[in-house]
């Protein structure tokens, strides 16, 4: 906070900066009206309008271009010295102006949270009920289905979705082999409602030798040349593109990277109450559920002590959506800031648009949110550093293992396969902890 004395120096080095603009500006004019008489058709009138911006927004466009043919008018002359007094006093007027701007600012952030919401939140208005009783709106409506945006991928869905709901993943031929793994386990778990996307022709190919249900986007869809060129990060951000069709259709997905091997039906273990339900790289149950983090600084005394909140990121690469307007907004701010610098990490940004709230300057998504059991949703960490050295949680069967944690994902995949379906108690005993 500055005192007495630095607030006063700050008025007097604006006032100093309000005459120097105020001579600038009859400079300005001056040149102008010499320019005006050398060169009556105007060369300067595009500098005088961006000069003339900083003035009061009374101004109308015409007035502005005083470089050009208008000087000789008296009339005009004395209404630009009326600006220039003005302008005198313009430091205060400007800064009021910025201060209301700022306000109108707010109330326009405000106004459109509050439209926003008059939107989802339909029905009667009614009275809270008794104290301990009364519950948020948590379970969103859907959007109604719209088949015109895809008719050919709606006649898929048609085929393939339980209750309309499906597991879609991403493929190109790199992660072939982990595909092989994956939908193995899907089809060993009796899991039928499950969909490839299919990146390019050696993953169309391998559908079709597998019986594995597929689709290809049209490659005149203009995003699919992302898709050849392969990096993952690159595939991340084509994921929350294609995903908004199936929701747009009126189906709830559950996008699966292809490093995730099945052992249950994931369906029987969704509880279908948010928008986003989603696995967590969480590794116990603060990390993955939340807690209070507090940060300490002595210099503070008293008030050493500053509460924060904490939680391990939401896996973006295993995640249930609802088809309601909030997971495609999140689906459309994902994909929409991956598309522009600064380049960023698909998941970072994922967890930053579902979880930070609305600021000045920021209006946040309003999705809710739930955390998926992070034993039943198993991330490798969890499997590797706890869970397999442990007797009474080696006995139970995680719906999947996601082996997100770990760079030697094919070999980690097919131990989790044998020590899971196939009873090889020793299976997963050769991996260390970590990555060496
Ligand atoms: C972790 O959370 C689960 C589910 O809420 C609970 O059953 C379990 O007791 C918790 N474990 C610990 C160590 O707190």
């Amino acid at each position: 906070m500055a005192g007495p004395g630095g607030r006063r120096s700050t008025n007097a080095s604006q006032s100093m900066r309000g005459s120097r603009i105020v001579f600038a500006i009859v400079i300005g004019i001056l040149l102008g009206c010499i320019f005006a008489i050398l060169y009556p058709h105007g060369l300067f009138s595009g500098d005088f309008y961006s000069a003339s911006q900083l003035q009061s927004r009374r101004r109308s466009k015409s007035d502005v271009q005083i470089g050009s043919a208008s000087c000789e008018s008296t009339e005009r002359v004395s209404m630009l010295k009326a600006d220039i007094a003005d302008l005198s006093n313009s430091n205060d007027e400007l800064k009021m102006q910025v201060r209301d701007l700022t306000k109108k600012l707010q109330a326009a952030e405000q106004k459109n949270g509050q439209a926003e919401q008059q939107v989802v939140v339909v029905g009667e208005p009614q009275k809270a009920g008794l104290f301990g009783t009364v519950k948020g709106i948590r379970i969103n409506p859907t959007v109604l289905p719209d088949e015109t945006v895809n008719p050919r991928l709606a006649k898929i869905l048609e085929k393939i979705a339980v209750r309309k709901e499906l597991i879609v993943a991403l493929a190109n031929s790199n992660v072939k082999a982990m595909l092989e793994v994956s939908v193995s386990s899907i089809k060993k778990s009796g899991i039928s409602n499950y969909l490839v996307v299919a990146l390019d022709d050696g993953i169309v190919d391998f559908c079709k030798e597998n019986d594995v249900p597929f689709y290809m986007r049209d490659p005149d869809e203009g995003i699919d040349s992302v898709a050849k060129s392969g990096t993952n990060h690159a595939v991340s951000g084509l994921k929350f593109r294609i995903l908004r069709e199936f929701l747009q259709l009126g189906y709830s997905v559950l996008l699966s990277d292809v490093d995730i091997v099945y052992l249950q039906n994931p369906f029987d273990h969704i509880y279908r109450d948010s928008d986003v339900e989603s696995m967590s790289d969480g590794h116990d149950n603060m990390t993955a559920y939340g807690y209070n983090d507090v940060f300490d600084e002595p210099a503070m005394g008293w008030a050493r002590y500053a509460h924060t909140m904490r939680i391990w990121v939401y896996n973006s690469g295993f995640f249930y959506l609802r088809p309601t307007i909030s997971a495609i907004e999140l689906l459309d701010r994902v994909a929409d800031r991956l598309s522009h610098p600064p380049p960023a990490w698909d998941q970072a940004v994922f967890n930053e648009e579902l979880f930070f709230p609305s600021h000045p300057g920021y209006i946040g998504l309003h999705a809710s949110r739930r955390t998926m059991d992070r034993y039943l949703f198993m991330n490798s960490k969890a499997l590797f550093k706890e869970v397999r050295k442990d007797t009474n949680l080696k006995e139970l069967k995680p719906v999947i293992v996601h082996v997100n944690y770990h760079p030697d994902k094919l070999p980690r995949m097919k131990a989790v396969v044998d020590f899971y379906f196939n009873g090889k108690q020793d299976a997963l005993d050769p991996f260390p902890d970590g990555s060496d």
